[in-house]
């Protein structure tokens, strides 16, 4: 194994001699002093490279190195309470491991978004990305953590699908050896089945939606995570999506205020985030849009004007069930007391980030999912397993889907879905 110690761990090595591999971050020199801030992927330190303690060829390769050429540099630790993480290298070798072969693209000039997003496999090394990246990777942990503590079990749906779950009209239909195949669009159906087999579970992976909307909230490949609950009802799942969504952002609050801080996030309004969230019926939101110009008429679905007005009522998510039956998907289970709403129910982000979580209750009658499946001409054959669930112990069944992207998107406040993804698919965009 290469040697290498990590710039998060030079605090605790003051005064070693150490070996930081990593990429050229900013460079200076001032006279027989080159400054070079080099980052590992762990941290950021400042390596002082003096001409006279290496010898001349390596001095000139510091002084010349372009940024992002990686290296190595060895030196002693030494404390210095002005530097960020309270340390720095006095360099002893200096190692260029590949110089760059031009000029970096991403100089220090700004750059539009649509270069950036072009140059994404550079630009992800840059410190917002960075930031963004290791938050993603805090909330999936915490949410995760959540779920595993409550008894779920993880279990990974597939991805090719023989048929629809989320309507046809952005379904991704990939050629299967000859026969149709779709990219799932949710793993939800399969989790039902799973349910039925452990209780509580839940599965996390890349779901498709051909999408053809190019709002700040829409990706044509998104992450969701989706628990399922066997005899779950709409109030327990909205439980549980306030709580585990709360524990997600007193995670990151907790584990990732640099990142958090380098992003400008206003950190009042994470730490609002608590359980219990407003819950709100569909109709009450129509009551309250009346006379404004996000008004809707009752059995329209909302847009962003609706969500970014009901939300803005709120300093906290806000749960928003009981939506019309028809504009909800095949499998919702209607309110036996108002047949002509669904026991659904979506989690509206505060600040105009939109619903970041859908779900609720499942139909568990046979003839009433048969009814549904004929009248929305979908093709029976590709649902028979999923109808077996009602043929063989159905049971009262509920859960949700929350989307990765748009959930890190407001946590770390950014302005568009795409910058919560590493590679981003987008309407236009399946490069890099
Ligand atoms: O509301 P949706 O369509 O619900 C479902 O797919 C259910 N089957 C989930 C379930 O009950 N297990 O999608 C759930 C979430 C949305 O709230 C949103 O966060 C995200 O998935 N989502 C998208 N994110 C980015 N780009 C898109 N095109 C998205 N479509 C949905
Ligand atoms: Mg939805």
């Amino acid at each position: 194994m290469l040697h290498r110690d990590f710039i998060r761990d030079l605090p605790q090595k003051v005064g070693s001699t150490v070996v930081v591999r990593g990429w050229i971050f900013r460079r200076r020199t001032a006279g027989k002093l080159c400054f070079i801030e080099v980052r590992d992927g762990s941290g950021v330190v400042q390596a002082v490279v003096k001409k006279g303690a290496v010898g001349d060829a390596e001095f000139e390769a510091a002084d010349k190195v372009q940024l992002e050429s990686s290296v190595a540099v060895t030196g002693t630790v030494r404390a210095d309470p002005r530097a960020p993480g309270g340390v720095e290298l006095s360099v002893t070798a200096f190692e260029v491991v590949s110089a760059c072969i031009a000029d970096f693209p991403l100089g220090k000039k700004e750059h539009g978004i649509g270069f950036l997003m072009e140059e994404r496999h550079l630009y992800l090394r840059s410190r917002k990305p960075t930031a963004v990246l290791r938050i993603r990777a805090e909330v999936v942990r915490a949410l995760r953590e959540w779920l595993d503590g409550h008894g779920f079990t993880a279990v990974d749906a597939p991805i090719f699908t023989p048929a629809a779950a989320e309507g046809t009209a952005n379904l991704f239909k990939v050629d299967y050896f000859g026969e149709p195949a779709f990219l799932s669009q949710t793993g939800q159906l399969y989790m039902e089945a799973a349910a039925q087999a452990l209780g509580k579970v839940y599965c996390f992976g890349p779901t498709f939606r051909a999408e053809k909307s190019k709002t700040r909230r829409h990706l044509t490949e998104f992450w969701m995570l989706e628990p399922e609950i066997a005899f779950g009802d709409l109030d327990e799942v909205m439980g549980v999506m306030e709580q585990s969504v709360s524990h997600a952002v007193a995670r990151v609050l907790e584990r990732c205020r640099p990142e958090l801080e380098a992003l400008g996030r206003d950190l009042g309004k994470l730490e609002n985030v608590k359980p219990p969230f407003p819950r709100v019926s569909y109709d009450e939101a129509l009551k309250v849009l009346e006379g404004t110009p996000a008004a809707i008429a009752w059995g329209e679905d909302f847009g962003a004007p609706q969500e970014d007005a009901i939300s803005a009522r709120y300093d906290r998510p806000v749960l928003v069930h009981r939506f019309p039956m028809k504009i909800k998907a095949f499998y919702m289970r209607p309110d036996p007391a108002r047949p002509d709403v669904a026991l659904g129910c979506d989690l509206i982000a505060p600040d105009g980030y939109g619903e970041i979580i859908g779900g609720g209750e499942r139909s568990s009658d046979l003839a009433y999912l048969e009814g549904k499946i004929a009248h929305e001409g979908l093709p029976k054959a590709a649902y028979e397993w999923y109808l077996d669930l009602r043929r063989y112990g159905a049971c009262p069944s509920a859960g949700f889907g929350l989307g990765l992207e748009r959930t890190v998107s407001w946590i770390c406040g950014l302005d568009h879905a795409r910058e919560a993804a590493a590679f981003p698919r987008t309407l236009n965009r399946v490069y890099p």
